[in-house]
C-alpha cells in the first residue's frame, strides 16, 4: 500500500527542508509540497517533527557465543529493540570462533536472522584464522553479499588473529575490495596484564580496565594502520575508546592510510567508574576496549562532531546480571558487553545534538549515511531520495522520558543507561514504507527483515 507522509522536517547531510515523502513499493516515489496522491493512501501527519533516513548502527551483536554463554537476544527481541530505537538497519559480527569452520559459522548466523528479524540487516564476516581454505571459503561469503570483514586483534585463542594472519587477511581484502573492520586491542599484553594482576589478588571489575589500559588499545590502532599502509588495504577501527587511540588513528589517515572510525555508544556517555561499582554493578558495565577515565569522554565528542570519528555503532552486546556473575571471582571471566541498541539514536539525540555537542546533520551522517556509504548500502540506504528505500523515522521532539530496563525490549534484565533522561523518541519508525513503530510500541510485521547483499567497493 502507498504511504504519505506530510508536513515532516527531513533532516539529511547537506538539506533541511519541510516537503512531504510519498512511498509506493517499498521505496521513496516522490517529495515535494503539498503532494497529490490517489485516494486511499494512508496518510501520517508529520507536523511538528523531524523526518530522519533510517539510522543505521554499523556493529551489533545478536547471535554470540562468547565467554562460556550466549549473549542473550534474538533476532527478533533486538530487531524490535533497534525499530522502537530508530534503528531500521543493524549489521550483525559474524563471529566464528578459530575452532569452526568459517562457512558452517556463516551459515548458521544466517539461519539465525533469516525469516525473524523485522529489520533490514547485513554481516561483517569474521576472519579469525587464516588456513589454506580460507581465501576460496571468504571468496564464497562476498559473492553472497557479504562484503566487509571483521578482525580481532585481542581475544587470544578464540576470535583473535596472529599479526600473519592479520597480513594475509588485509592483502586478499585488498584483492576483493573488502574493506576490514578490525577490533583492536594488543592480545599478548592483555593476556600478560590480566595474569599479573589476578595474581596480586586483583580480581573485582575495577581491574578490568587497568588489565587493558589505553596504551594497548593505542598499539593495536597503531599496528593496524602499519599493516593497511603496508598491503594498501582499507580499514575500520571498531568502538575506538580514548584518546591515544585517536591519535594513532588520525596520525595513519594522515600518512594516507586508508582507515575509517567507529566510536560506540556507552564510550560517549559512561566511563571507569561504572566498571568501578562494587560486585554485580560493576560487571555490568565490563566491555572492551573498557570505559575509560571521564577526560575522553570530550575528545570523543568532539572528534565525532568535526567527522573524525566517521560513524557512532553500538557494539550492542547483552548479557545480564547472571551472566555477569560468571566473573564474580575473576574479572577475566566477566563476559564483556554492554546493550544500546535500542538507546543509541535517543541518547545521541538528547546528549549530542541537543546539549550542542554534535550538529544535527553530522548526527545523521554519523549514525545513518555514513554507515551506508561506507559499508555498501548507500543510496540504498542512510538517504531519504527518490528510489531510496523508504526506512523513515518520523521524530517527536516534545518526548521526555528516562531509560530503564522494566521499560525496554531488549532481552536483558539491565540497562547500562539506567536513569539517563532522553529528550526525543522516534514517533513512527518505517520499513521500506511499512510502519512498525508508533510511539513506542511495535505494530508491524515480525520477521520483515531482509539481508541486504553488498557489493565489494574498495579498489
Ligand atoms: O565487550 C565487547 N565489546 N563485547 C563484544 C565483543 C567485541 O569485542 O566486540
Ligand atoms: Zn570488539
Ligand atoms: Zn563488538
Amino acid at each position: 500500500m502507498a504511504l504519505l507522509i506530510k508536513n515532516g522536517e527531513i533532516v539529511m547531510v547537506g538539506a533541511r527542508e519541510r516537503a512531504d515523502i510519498f512511498v509506493e513499493d517499498e521505496t521513496i516515489s516522490r517529495i515535494g509540497r503539498n503532494l497529490e496522491v490517489p485516494p486511499g493512501t494512508e496518510t501520517i501527519d508529520a507536523s511538528g517533527k523531524l523526518v530522519f533516513p533510517g539510522f543505521i548502527d554499523p556493529h551489533v551483536h545478536i547471535y554470540l557465543p562468547f565467554m562460556a554463554t550466549f549473549a542473550k537476544d534474538t533476532h527478533e527481541t533486538g530487531s524490535i529493540a533497534a525499530l522502537i530505537g530508530g534503528t531500521t538497519t543493524y549489521i550483525e559480527m559474524c563471529c566464528p570462533n578459530r575452532n569452526d569452520d568459517a562457512l558452517q559459522g556463516y551459515e548458521l548466523w544466517k539461519s539465525k536472522a533469516e525469516g525473524k528479524s523485522a529489520c533490514d540487516y547485513a554481516f561483517h564476516m569474521s576472519v579469525t584464522k587464516f588456513v589454506k581454505e580460507t581465501p576460496g571459503q571468504l571468496r564464497q561469503v562476498v559473492a553472497d553479499g557479504t562484503a566487509s570483514f571483521k578482525i580481532f586483534l585481542a581475544y587470544k585463542n578464540f576470535f583473535g588473529v596472529d599479526d600473519a594472519e592479520m597480513y594475509q587477511t588485509l592483502r586478499l581484502a585488498r584483492q576483493l575490495g573488502v574493506i576490514v573492520t578490525a577490533h583492536c586491542e594488543n592480545a599478548e599484553l592483555v593476556a600478560q596484564l590480566q595474569q599479573k594482576l589476578l595474581s596480586e589478588g586483583k580480581t573485582g571489575p575495577e581491574w578490568h580496565e587497568p588489565s587493558r589500559p589505553e596504551s594497548v588499545e593505542a598499539e593495536g590502532t597503531g599496528r593496524f594502520a602499519a599493516f593497511l599502509e603496508n598491503t594498501r588495504a582499507t580499514g575500520y577501527v571498531v568502538h575506538l575508546s580514548c584518546e591515544p587511540a585517536l591519535k594513532a588513528a588520525l596520525g595513519a589517515k594522515e600518512r594516507g592510510v586508508k582507515l575509517y572510525i567507529e566510536s560506540v555508544l556507552p564510550h560517549f556517555l559512561l566511563d571507569k567508574t561504572c566498571a568501578e561499582k562494587p560486585g554485580v554493578e560493576g560487571m555490568k558495565h565490563v566491555m572492551s576496549p573498557p570505559l575509560r577515565a571521564k577526560k575522553n569522554l570530550g575528545v570523543l565528542w568532539s572528534a565525532l562532531d568535526r567527522g573524525l570519528i566517521d560513524t557512532v555503532g553500538t557494539d550492542h552486546c547483552p548479557f545480564d546480571a547472571e551472566q555477569k556473575l560468571l566473573g564474580k571471582d575473576a574479572f577475566t571471566n566477566i563476559p564483556n558487553g554492554i546493550p544500546g541498541i535500542e538507546d543509541r539514536i535517543n541518547l545521541l539525540y538528547t546528549y549530542g545534538v541537543k546539549r550542542g555537542r554534535l550538529e544535527i546533520e553530522r548526527f545523521v551522517d554519523a549514525a545513518s549515511t555514513r554507515p551506508a556509504k561506507l559499508f555498501g548500502l548507500f543510496p540504498r540506504k542512510g538517504t531519504i531520495a527518490i528510489g531510496s528505500d523508504a526506512d523513515l523515522v518520523i521524530y517527536d521532539l516534545d518526548y521526555h522520558g528516562v531509560i530503564s530496563a522494566t521499560k525496554h525490549h531488549v532481552n536483558n534484565d539491565y540497562s547500562g543507561f539506567e536513569g539517563m533522561v532522553i529528550e526525543g523518541r522516534p514517533a513512527v519508525v518505517t520499513v521500506r514504507g511499512k510502519v512498525q513503530v508508533k510511539d513506542g510500541k511495535f505494530v508491524g510485521e515480525r520477521g520483515r527483515g531482509r539481508m541486504l547483499k553488498r557489493e565489494p567497493s574498495y579498489f
